[in-house]
């Protein structure tokens, strides 16, 4: 079927309601890291639906798994049984040690979910006015309502107050400021082990470890923001692990369905004791075409861990020395396959200059360059893209002395 690029977009800017600012292409095919344009033109795909695409585009594996049970059965809503939930709940407690798990269809969604459930577990104790949360500056944890919330970026939250009282936002660097604000009132801390949409920004090992102490030692409840860094995205299950905490609730999105939309909120079991029947449901929630595919998803990525480890520490040297060439360049942050660029000037002409030399990055924070490649990404496509960037780089450099001559 052949797309007329021009007329897909002009159809959009009449009909789609427009929240987002579209980078100038129409995507129509997908192969492994490749995507290609209305044209056949292809691209390395080294951003994968933002950390979503783990196993790569039309997986044969996958899509075989999605076609079989699309023709045996695809929902039927929680109002009764399937063998499927079960399972991937099973599969998720075995890799996180969280027992319990309740399924939605989005990042944002697990999130909601655990905000509310941190509420409940104080409410059902007796203790109703334990309601309050802390957020981290910089962190991002969905557009809801709830979600927003504890969202830091004032340009997302600004438009939509009040917002739910009772957050705290606290900076990451400022252990002292934690400290204070994590009370006998906080109902839960939330955080992102690596903050992804803020500037793909690892917490410091001593700030991971401030949270776990200030949490254990009032018995606030952690959650920890899985949805971007997790599921084998730098080389572990979750990147929690890495930081010595044992979290209460753990939110799962992107990278558990490669592609088809499933979230998951996952539960400690003494949290999992004060919710009841009632408490929070969806109608899609875990059905039988998500769940399937979200087993088959957590299958693959087992057998790829020794793979995220060795090509995640070959992009890092390799995005170290582009650092050591250009001097815009000003950090190189994260972990495994999530990587970031900080630049000393705003990232968009990269990101531009990289799209159209056919690679497909991610502007975030103003100056920061994201990439979340497939996590079957290879060593000549991270090649590739190391190139790429290099000469993006190179002309973004030159525009920038043209523009200041
Ligand atoms: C850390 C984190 N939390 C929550 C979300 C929201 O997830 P979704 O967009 O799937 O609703 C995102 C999405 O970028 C995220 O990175």
């Amino acid at each position: 079927m052949s797309v007329n690029a021009q007329a897909v977009t002009a159809l959009e800017a009449r009909h789609v309601l427009q929240t987002y600012k579209r980078q100038p292409v129409v995507f129509v095919r997908g192969e492994g890291t490749r995507l290609f344009d209305a044209d056949g033109r292809p691209y390395l795909d080294f951003i994968s639906g933002i950390g979503v695409v783990v196993l790569g585009h039309a997986h044969p594996g996958l899509a075989a798994v999605i076609a079989e049970q699309a023709k045996t059965l695809v929902h039927t809503s929680n109002l009764y049984y399937h063998p499927l939930q079960g399972q991937l709940a099973a599969r998720l407690a075995e890799l996180s040690g969280l027992q319990r798990s309740f399924f939605c269809n989005s990042g944002t969604e697990a999130v909601e979910a655990c905000l509310k459930f941190a509420r409940r577990y104080w409410y059902s104790q007796g203790v109703k006015d334990r309601t309050g949360y802390v957020a981290l500056d910089h962190g991002f944890s969905g557009r809801t309502m709830g979600a927003l919330s504890v969202t830091a970026n004032a340009h997302y939250r600004d438009p939509f107050g009040p917002l739910i009282p009772g957050v705290t936002f606290v900076s990451p660097d400022d252990i002292a400021g934690l400290e204070a604000a994590v009370t006998e009132s906080t109902a839960a801390v939330i955080a992102e082990p690596i903050q992804g949409e803020g500037g793909v920004r690892p917490l410091s090992p001593e700030f991971a470890a401030a949270i776990a102490r200030v949490t254990r030692k009032t018995g606030t409840l952690l959650i920890a923001d899985e949805i971007q860094c997790g599921l084998g995205r730098t080389g572990r299950p979750f990147h929690y692990q890495s930081l010595g905490w044992t979290p209460d609730l753990v939110t799962v999105g992107k990278a558990i369905g490669s592609g088809i939309p499933i979230g998951a909120a996952l539960v400690a079991e003494h949290v999992a004791g004060q919710i009841f029947a009632g408490d929070h449901g969806t109608t899609y929630g875990g059905n039988l075409l998500s769940t399937r595919a979200a087993l088959y998803v957590l299958e693959q990525l087992a057998a790829l861990a020794p793979h995220i480890s060795e090509t995640g520490a070959l992009f890092e040297q390799q995005l170290l020395d582009l650092q050591r060439k250009h001097p815009v360049v000003t950090a190189v942050r994260g972990a495994g396959l999530m990587r970031g660029l900080e630049l000393s000037v705003d990232a968009q002409p990269v990101a531009a200059a990289a799209l159209e030399a056919g690679l497909l990055v991610n502007r975030t924070a103003e100056r920061v360059v994201r990439m979340l490649p497939p996590l079957t990404v290879s060593a000549s496509e991270i090649a590739e893209a190391i190139a790429i960037l290099d000469s993006a780089l190179v002309a973004v450099a030159a525009s920038t002395v043209e523009v200041k001559a």
